[in-house]
């Protein structure tokens, strides 16, 4: 748009395209599809304030000519498609919805330019319906004083109410982008793709969410850790105040599961949604001290499983960067439940080190820590037995040493050089030890 009426007038406004390269140069495109994903669960969180998700599913497609995101998770109303869910970036009055993940209000947009230059959205709620249908590079090319996209269909108080099972929403990406054509052609992306949904939806599935990638659903893997009589998990809870009333609450697991070293290391979620798997790193305090207070991971803790969650109905005041690939370790509240993941791992390490002891010894009974693996069942973190320490039996001392002393005498050198050369030993000391043993082995032998 030119506006020449003001002479004083400087135009600073962001081109659209170098807008949309901007927005999407950082995210890989994996990510950009969960964001997507995790739209439809904050959906789901709208409709089920219990977090029970049984019924409600997200399906996706992909192919080399076409994305397709469908969900029964609730719709976006037009009321919030009008006001807020095309802009780019949440606007400060938006009412958030409790404990989203969404929170920076980039994710479709972002999600849909980083496809293609082709979307039709179309959504239904309790008591609306409608259609955004656009060409990006038609839109790209419009000149207006405010960016806006116009709806295709729309309909509101729709009476009577459309059935539950038909409230959701489908966005379809078409003109793929070469990049992305090509890698939804490929097995191997294909698979990442659900490696990755499969992490980081991990627990919404686990609450009854079902996702299914290209007809296939995914199969989530609960959480679980070892329990026993005799072996139980650490647990700490606590609520971190942040901005009143929304506090953070914080739980954190620290046990052993299978022996798997891939698979060990601390998990961290934010809201349920996963941001560190199997993480091995400084981040969640392996090295701690320069290895003084937690040693480097290595194999020997191949059983070690740590989960921290981080819970907030307000999405900003938790511990994540913006594409959610990962926790802010520079956050305040990151730092300090740090150190009690440290503290509640410490006494598992200790454990582990003492397993491995214990497998060492080289003797067949008497492995109370070994037994103690043997004898106890995998349990899902909602069964854990709450105790505020990690709890296992003790190791058994090695057997006591036998008492000793000291025998000194002196011999002439040429009858100790003789004996040495007998021996075939070098020091002295050796040749009072060997003469000792032999002496003992033939005049003191049970026979
Ligand atoms: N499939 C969906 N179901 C329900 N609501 C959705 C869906 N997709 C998007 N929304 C809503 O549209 C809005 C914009 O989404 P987005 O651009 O990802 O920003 P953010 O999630 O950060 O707020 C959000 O309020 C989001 O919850
Ligand atoms: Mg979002």
């Amino acid at each position: 748009m030119t506006d020449n009426s003001d002479p004083n007038k400087i135009i600073a406004s962001p081109t659209k395209t170098l807008f949309i390269d901007m927005l999407v140069k950082d995210i890989p495109l994996t990510r950009a599809i969960i964001d997507l994903v995790d739209n439809c669960v904050d959906g789901a969180r709208r409709i089920r304030r219990d977090s029970n998700y049984d019924g409600l599913w997200v399906r996706l497609k992909v192919s080399r000519d076409r994305f397709t995101i469908t969900d029964n998770c609730g719709g976006i109303s037009v009321r919030l498609a009008r006001q807020y869910a095309f802009r780019f970036g949440r606007p400060d009055d938006m009412e958030p919805t409790p404990h989203s993940v969404g929170q920076f209000g980039v994710g479709m947009k972002r999600a849909i330019f980083k496809l293609g230059t082709h979307f039709r959205i179309q959504s239904t709620t309790d008591s609306s319906y409608f259609v955004v249908d656009e060409d990006v590079e038609e839109w790209k090319s419009r000149e207006e004083a405010h960016w806006t996209f116009r709806f295709d269909e729309v309909e509101e108080n729709l009476e009577p109410a459309p059935p539950p099972a038909e409230r959701g929403t489908k966005i379809t990406v078409s003109s793929l982008h070469e990049a992305v054509s090509s890698a939804f052609g490929l097995d191997n992306y294909r698979g990442e793709l659900r490696r990755e949904l499969t992490t980081a939806h991990q627990r919404n599935m686990e609450k009854g969410l079902t996702i299914v990638l290209n007809n296939a659903p995914l199969t989530p893997h609960p959480l679980t850790l070892l329990q026993s009589d005799d072996l139980k998990p650490a647990y700490f809870t606590k609520d971190y105040n942040g901005r009143w009333p929304s506090p953070v609450k914080v739980k954190i697991y620290a046990g052993v599961s299978e022996s798997s070293p891939p698979d060990a290391g601390w998990y961290v979620f934010c809201n349920d949604r996963m941001l560190l798997e199997h993480d091995q790193t400084s981040t969640t305090g392996w090295g701690e001290g320069r290895g003084t207070t937690i040693p480097k991971f290595h194999n020997q803790f191949a059983r070690f499983r740590g989960f921290a969650f981080f819970d907030s109905d307000d999405a900003s005041l938790l511990p994540w960067n913006t594409t959610k690939t990962g926790v802010d370790t520079d956050s305040p509240l990151f730092r300090g439940v740090r150190l009690e993941m440290i503290r509640l791992m410490r006494p598992v390490i200790n454990f582990l080190n003492n397993l491995d002891a214990e497998k060492e010894n080289g003797r067949d009974t008497g492995k109370p820590l070994t037994e103690a693996i043997q004898a106890a069942a995998e349990v899902r973190l909602a069964e854990v037995t709450l105790s505020n320490i990690f709890l296992s039996p003790d190791p058994t001392p090695p057997p006591p040493a036998p008492r000793t002393a000291l025998i000194r005498y002196r011999k002439p050198v040429d009858e100790i050089e003789q004996v040495k050369q007998q021996l075939r030993v070098r020091s002295n000391k050796q040749v009072g030890e060997k003469t000792f043993e032999y002496f003992l082995e033939m005049e003191c032998g049970e026979e």
